[in-house]
């Protein structure tokens, strides 16, 4: 009898695009480009090994998308212009040898950003926490934003339609727009940081029309088979208790509004790496099974996802399509490719965390240290 039962394993399609399974590389920072943005060839070696170890597809860590005010951090990655692009052009040769689709995941950093004098935010609200502009010396608050005027509103819009032809020229698979984790989009979503009275504040519909607008951009400026997807969060990196005023009602508020753009995929962070603790309704709904019971899109779970009873629950329980798997795949990079086998991965810790250290760097911090494993 033929049977129902999906695994991480399956092979699956986004946007007509064969993946050979569900699993997929969240995007994660590593600050390892050049000064100027540029992607390495150790950058390359380290997005192949994801590929390599069998991963469907990858997102990779957030890139900066203009000159003007979006880079979030020293040696981050951006494409913004043609040196970038030849950088990422080895990048998504390495990842496309081994057949995983990759997605550059493209990201403002807006008030959150670590390195910009002047930031620029939905409104002049200082954000919580306190950045680190460089990680040796101590950090210090946010400085308050500059509220968008309308020039800016243009500036991050174009930067982003070039961001993702230029990430197509490179021969990524799709771009991921991320308005997740507290950087600018979800500034907008967020009402404490949006204090706008104008079209972009308000209702949920105001505080997502920009998100939306440049979505749309996004995809007329590329081939319709180029994938657009996009992360949302209800944590942020600066405040990881924060949850949407409202709960399911909010989350089926924020799908239905989000559903009218019908995105290629949608992605659910949950930064603090707890699905149970960030995604989980005291109702028992999930921002996952809203999404996935309003949109057509696919649903991209994570937080943990490296529990694989957990992952096949969600996408038995129709909360999921896929999983993102962030740390675990630091650690080991082949993860599918132990798990399908039956062998033991290699256990993530807290060192490997550390921006800058790359997989090589962190294979050597991690043969130097006893540190026991947090998952
Ligand atoms: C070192 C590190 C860097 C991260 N950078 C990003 C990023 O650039 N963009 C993003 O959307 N999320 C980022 N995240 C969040 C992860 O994508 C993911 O949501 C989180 O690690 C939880 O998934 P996990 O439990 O599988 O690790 C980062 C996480 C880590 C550990």
């Amino acid at each position: 009898m033929e049977t129902i039962s999906k695994t991480i394993f399956d092979p699956t399609k986004i946007r007509g695009r064969k993946l050979a399974n569900r699993l997929v590389v969240a995007p994660m920072t590593r600050v390892s480009a050049t000064a100027a943005g540029v992607p390495t060839q150790e950058m390359a070696d380290y997005y192949e090994a994801f590929a390599a170890g069998g991963f469907g597809m990858i997102i990779t860590e957030g890139t900066y998308t203009d000159e003007l005010s979006s880079k979030a951090n020293h040696n981050q990655p951006g494409i913004t212009n043609m040196e970038q692009m030849s950088g990422w052009k080895h990048v998504v040769t390495a990842a496309h040898r081994h057949h995983a689709l990759i997605i550059n995941q493209l990201m403002h950093g807006g008030a959150l950003s670590e390195v910009s004098e002047e930031t620029i935010g939905p409104s002049a609200v200082r954000p919580a926490g306190l950045r680190s502009t460089d990680f040796s010396v101590p950090p210090s608050p946010f400085p308050t934003p500059r509220a968008m005027d309308p020039a800016d509103f243009e500036n991050v819009k174009a930067g982003y339609v070039n961001a993702a032809l230029l990430a197509h020229q490179a021969g990524f698979d799709g771009v991921e727009l991320h308005a997740a984790n507290g950087y600018l989009f979800d500034q907008f979503i967020t009402p404490h940081t949006n204090l706008r009275t104008d079209r972009y504040g308000g209702s949920e519909r105001n505080r997502l029309r920009f998100l939306m607008e440049v979505y749309e951009a996004v995809k007329v400026a590329l081939p319709d088979d180029f994938i657009v997807g996009i992360r949302v969060s209800e944590s942020k990196v600066n405040d990881l208790a924060y949850r949407w005023p409202g709960g399911s009602e909010t989350a089926r508020r924020i799908f239905e509004i989000l559903a009218e753009i019908d995105p290629d995929y949608v992605h659910i962070a949950a930064e603090g790496g707890r699905w149970e603790r960030e995604c989980l309704y005291p109702d028992g709904f999930s921002s996952n099974s809203i999404a996935k019971s309003i949109l057509r899109s696919p649903v991209i779970a994570n937080g943990g996802m490296h529990d694989v009873a957990l992952a096949e629950k969600l996408l038995n329980n129709n909360a999921a399509d896929l999983v993102s798997i962030g740390r675990a795949a630091i650690a080991s990079p082949n993860w599918p490719r132990l798990t399908a086998a039956g062998e033991p991965v290699v256990p993530f810790f807290k060192e490997l965390i550390k921006p800058s250290l790359t997989l090589a760097h962190a294979r050597r911090v991690r043969e130097q240290s006893n540190e026991s494993a947090l998952c």
